[in-house]
């Protein structure tokens, strides 16, 4: 299966959800819903049409780096039919299937796309409609089948007599035509009808008239197909796709204590054997290696952590690597910029901006670092302060290898502390510190020169 072309529609208004943002770039475990629906078809498709109507330029930024997209802007949404007619070049130069689906429904799973496709080519169907069974089939459109069980037409909520409205099989929005016959219906379709619209769902009766064909391909889950149209399904999708992730990563090894409170977005990796404590936010790109530990309230977002790693409860990573046998937290913030080598630490209370900190250095309490480099082996008492802003500018720190900083010194920069470094508690260094030296009080005067 590899010839067919996909039209997502996305042009729509998204009104209910009451928002400055078109709907389509609302987030779903992380990322615009519309990506779910790209993603999916996207194994399958030889092209991928979006049709783009209101903040259609964000749309089209948002999907930047991915392959084989095309915009159609429609001006004016005059319904489904409407929409899909916007594409009409790309379906008269295609030879095969087209699938038809809304930007709308992230929950819909890749396999039961190409289920649909696959029954549709074997069928050798002029159309195949997802369709499923729901208690409360309000708002949607209604299938009417002939009594041999294929679809005669599909009448909308607003056109449908009593006795229709009690059908429980609905149209879920994705289906597959034959593209020239998809093109021939188009062109038959008209707006008389309660909302005054271009159906889409029109085509089938017309297909019907011209002696062809129309299968349903009926699923049993109804949340696949539900639609995102304000916040409360936004909310309930969340929890769906939240599942379905967490899922993915227990079955590949990871301990997720209660996932039910432990919300990863889509894109993370983890590795086998770590153990995520709950009330815990993963988000972004991350990545987590083998074998390490993941505390309560920690939020980890686009960074690197390798193995056997311990962030302990109340941590926040952002934008950082983390390297294999380091520790931090409880309560540390590791704000975008850091690097910290393997085994190394950031401890209680502990804040680290844009830093390197070398392998085997720790930073074990209560100590503020940013701007700086930091060698290996090094050791930051308690309550080091990196006093890297003048009130104007920011400055840079150096600190080399095998260095001791004694509790609560203040580096103010740019400064340099050579190798071996040593400074007394509470010293407030001004000025660099040669290798091998040891500096004390305020300001810092050297108390110790290096051996020679
Ligand atoms: C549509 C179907 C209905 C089905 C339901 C499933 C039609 C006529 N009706 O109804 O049978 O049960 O979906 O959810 O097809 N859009 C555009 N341009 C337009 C109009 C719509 O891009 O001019 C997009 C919307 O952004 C949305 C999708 O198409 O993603 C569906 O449109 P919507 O107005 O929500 O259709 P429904 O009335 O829900
Ligand atoms: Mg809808």
């Amino acid at each position: 299966m590899n010839n067919v072309l996909s039209i997502i529609l996305a042009a729509g208004q998204g009104t209910r959800m009451k928002s400055d943002k078109v709907k389509v770039l609302h987030h779903v475990g992380g990322r615009p819903m519309l990506h779910y629906v790209v993603d999916n078809v996207a194994g399958f498709s030889t092209g991928t049409v979006i049709i783009i109507g209101r903040q259609g330029e964000l749309v089209r930024e948002s999907l930047e780096g991915k392959a084989n997209l095309k915009f159609v802007v429609q001006e004016q949404q005059l319904g489904t039919g409407h929409a899909v007619m916007q594409a009409r070049e790309e379906i008269a130069g295609h030879n095969g299937p087209v699938l038809v689906l809304y930007g709308d429904t992230p929950l819909l799973r890749e396999e039961t796309l190409r289920e649909l496709i696959k029954t549709h080519q074997e069928k050798k169907a002029a159309c195949t409609v997802l369709t499923t069974l729901v208690l409360d089939p309000t708002g949607y459109g209604r299938i009417i089948r002939d009594e041999a069980g294929y679809i005669q037409r599909i009448v909308e909520e607003r056109d449908a007599s009593p006795e229709e409205k009690r059908i429980q099989e609905i149209n879920s929005g994705v289906c597959c035509f034959e593209s020239s016959l998809l093109l021939e219906a188009l062109a038959h379709i008209d707006n008389k009808n309660a909302q005054g619209e271009y159906y889409l769902t029109d085509t089938i009766a017309y297909l019907n008239g011209q002696g062809k064909k129309v299968f349903p391909y009926l699923i049993d889950d109804f949340y696949e197909i539900t639609g995102i149209n304000d916040r409360i399904n936004l909310a309930s999708a969340e929890r769906i796709i939240r599942n379905r992730i967490n899922k993915k990563h227990m079955e590949n090894g990871v301990t997720i204590i209660d996932p039910a409170t432990t919300y990863i977005d889509s894109e993370v990796e983890i590795g086998q054997d770590t153990i995520i404590y709950p009330f815990t936010y993963i988000e972004g790109k991350s990545i987590i290696g083998r074998n390490s530990i993941i505390g309560t309230h920690c939020r980890i977002k686009d960074s690197e952590i390798g193995e056997a790693v311990n962030v302990l409860d109340h941590s926040i990573i952002l934008e950082s690597k983390i390297g294999a046998r380091s520790n931090v937290g409880p309560f540390a913030h590791i704000r975008p910029g850091c690097l910290l080598e393997t085994e190394t630490k950031a401890g209680s209370f502990v804040e680290l901006k844009n830093s390197t900190v070398g392998k085997g250095t720790k930073i074990p309490h209560l100590s503020y670092v940013g701007d700086a480099i930091i060698g290996q082996d090094t050791n930051i008492g308690a309550g080091t302060i990196f006093a890297n802003y003048d009130g104007e500018r920011k400055y840079q720190t150096l600190v080399g290898n095998k260095v001791f900083i004694g509790s609560n010194t203040t580096l103010i920069s740019p400064v340099k502390i050579g190798d071996g470094g040593r400074t007394g508690a509470g010293s407030v260094v001004t000025r660099d510190v040669p290798e091998g030296t040891t500096v004390v009080g305020v300001p810092a005067r050297i108390f110790v020169r290096k051996e020679r």
